[in-house]
Parts: C-alpha cells; structure tokens; sequence
C-alpha cells in the first residue's frame, strides 16, 4: 500500500534513468508542487538541477524568503532568483482591467522564466564539464494528468530575445515525477523529504499573485499595503487554529474605493480590505467559511490600526457561485 518513502525512492530511480548526466530545470513558484517535484529531481540528480524563481513583487509577505532560506536549506539546491518587481510593476502601469492584468502577468512571467532558462542553458555549453541542459521539471499531479486526457511530453520554450547564437526554440523534454500522485499524497512526499511547512502546507495562491487582489492599477505602494494585511489575516487565522477549516482566504484591497471613517481626532478617507475566507473541496465550488467573530474581530482591529490608509475591513458572504474565490 501507499507510503511516501516508497514513492519517493520509486521516483529517484526513474528520474535518474530519464535524466543520465544532462542538466534539468525547475522552475518554483513558492507553492507545494513545484517544490516537492524540485525536490524529488535534486535527491536523485543533485547538482545537474537548477531551480529558477522568478520573484513578480506580487508575492506575499516572506514568500521569497522561505523558498531562497528555508527551501534551499532544507534541499540544498542550487537556485537562480529573478528578482523582476520592477519589469512587472512597469507593465502592470495604468491597467485595471483582471483579464487585462492576468495576460500581461502571464505574459512577463514566460519571458523572465525564458530568459533565464536561456541563461543557464548558455552557462553550461560554455562549461566542458557541464551536461547540456535538456529536461524541465513541472509539477503536473494526477488530476492534471486525468483533466487533460494523459499527454505528456515536451516543452517549447520560444525565445523572444535576439542573443547572437542560440537557438531560436528551446525545447526541453519534461520531468513530472508528481503525475500519479494526489495534492495530500504530494503533501506527505514533501514532508518526507524535509521540506518547510510553511511551504508543504501553504494553502492555494493564484500565479498572479497579490496582482488580482487589488481591484484597481497595481502599485508598489497599494502591494505594500495588502501584503501588509494579508500579513495579518494568516497570522490571525493560524493562530485561532482555523488553517485546517478553511480552504483559502483571500485578502483584497479595493484600491479605488474609498470611504469615511474617524480614528483618533481625525476624519480619515480610506480604503477597505475585503476578507473572502472559503471553505472548499477542489475550488470547483465553495462556501464562505463562517469564521468566529472573535478572531473576525481580531483581524479587524489590528488591520485598521496596523495598516495605514486602511480605515475598514469587510466580511464576503458569497458563495461559490455565483461568486468566484478570487475577485478578479
Ligand atoms: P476562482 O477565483 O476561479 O479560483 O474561483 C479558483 C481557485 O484557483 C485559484 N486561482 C488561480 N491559480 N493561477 C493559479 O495558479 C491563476 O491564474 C488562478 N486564478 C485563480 C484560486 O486562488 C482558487 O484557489
């Protein structure tokens, strides 16, 4: 029957019989799977893998750190970090449209991944010793693979960059050593090998980041604000002991709406912090968590006093549908 140890030395010598002495790419996202499938390919390749993060600035509060500190000392990896903030932030200027914010994210993300990756597969032809860069990690899981009718294979990597001497298209055969496995069975497999919890047990978070929880443009200062209150919207939640309860819960800051409020002896003309906490089985569907108001409380206080320029926070109540978890 199933045991992670098992799994785990079942996948090392595949990886190791698919791979030989070429080089692999992983890319991390700060999430469980890319993690955990990282990890598997670094227990059986080492060295031959690099793992690439590409840091957006639309990411959590200590999210980069726990993958470059916690991640890399708990696996020993070798990780190349992009630190891209400004490249996003730049496209992201003047746009509030979701769908709009969703393909320029997207977009950024492939091309900073890409330029990367070309990077490094330039790096090892330059190096004799170095196998040539041929595979590429992705953390497919088994309901992917069912969802998608099975197909496996390879990955185009375009370049859109003009370097002198590469190659036009980067292909990379994939590595998927999660593709029979189950988010918990992921989970167990991560905890085996060592991983942080705080990466294993992270709760779902969009690629896009803190961009689709601001409704409005996206700025540096209105991400400070929300990566602030979601801050403490997971310190609060965790605390009262509510992580197993609740599926996710977003935190979102409606940066183009204001109202009054009074703090002190001042009128203040601020912005609200919606909390949408879900209780959920696959996201497919969801129902507001109904958390105590306590710890409703709690949060409530300490962002409208910790977080400036934020003078209220609201509960929503919607469910799944007609709402969706994320609000854009
Ligand atoms: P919605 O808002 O559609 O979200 O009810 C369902 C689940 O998917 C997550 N989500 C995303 N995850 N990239 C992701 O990796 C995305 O673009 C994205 N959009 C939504 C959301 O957090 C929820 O868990």
């Amino acid at each position: 029957d199933w045991n992670s140890a098992n799994v785990i030395e079942e996948q090392v010598a595949r990886i190791k019989e698919q791979v030989g002495s070429a080089r692999v790419i992983a890319g991390l996202s700060g999430g469980v799977d890319s993690a955990v499938a990282a990890a598997l390919v670094h227990r059986a390749v080492g060295d031959q893998l690099t793992c690439v993060f590409v840091d957006h600035g639309l990411l959590r509060a200590d999210e980069r750190k726990q993958v470059e500190e916690d991640y890399v000392a708990s696996t020993g990896v070798r990780l190349v970090t992009v630190d891209a903030e400004e490249q996003f932030l730049d496209a992201l200027a003047g746009v509030s449209d979701p769908e709009q914010k969703r393909k320029i994210i997207g977009r950024e993300f492939i091309r900073t991944f890409e330029a990367a990756a070309e990077a490094l597969v330039l790096e090892a032809k330059a190096d004799d010793d170095a196998g040539e860069v041929k595979f590429l990690v992705q953390g497919t899981l088994y309901p992917d693979v069912v969802e998608s009718g099975g197909g496996s294979g390879t990955a185009n990597i375009k370049s859109h960059h003009n370097v002198g001497g590469l190659p036009e298209d980067m292909t990379f055969e994939l590595v998927e050593p999660l593709r029979t496995l189950f988010k918990d069975e992921v989970r167990a497999v991560g905890r085996e090998l060592g991983l942080p919890e705080v990466i294993v047990g992270r709760q779902p978070f969009p690629g896009p980041g803190l961009g689709i929880r601001i409704v409005g443009e996206v700025t540096k200062d209105r991400l400070e604000l929300l990566r602030a209150a979601d801050k403490i919207a997971r310190e609060e939640l965790t605390a009262a002991g509510l992580d197993e309860e609740i599926w996710q819960c977003p935190v979102v800051l409606l940066a183009d709406v204001r109202s009054v409020g009074v703090q002190g002896d001042g009128r203040t003309y601020g912005h609200p912090i919606v909390l949408r906490p879900v209780s959920s089985e696959d996201a497919m569907t969801a129902d507001w968590t109904r958390l105590p108001y306590d710890t409703l409380a709690k949060i409530s206080n300490r962002i409208t006093n910790e977080v400036p320029d934020v003078n209220r926070v609201v509960l929503d109540v919607t469910s799944k549908p007609p709402g969706t978890i994320e609000w854009e």
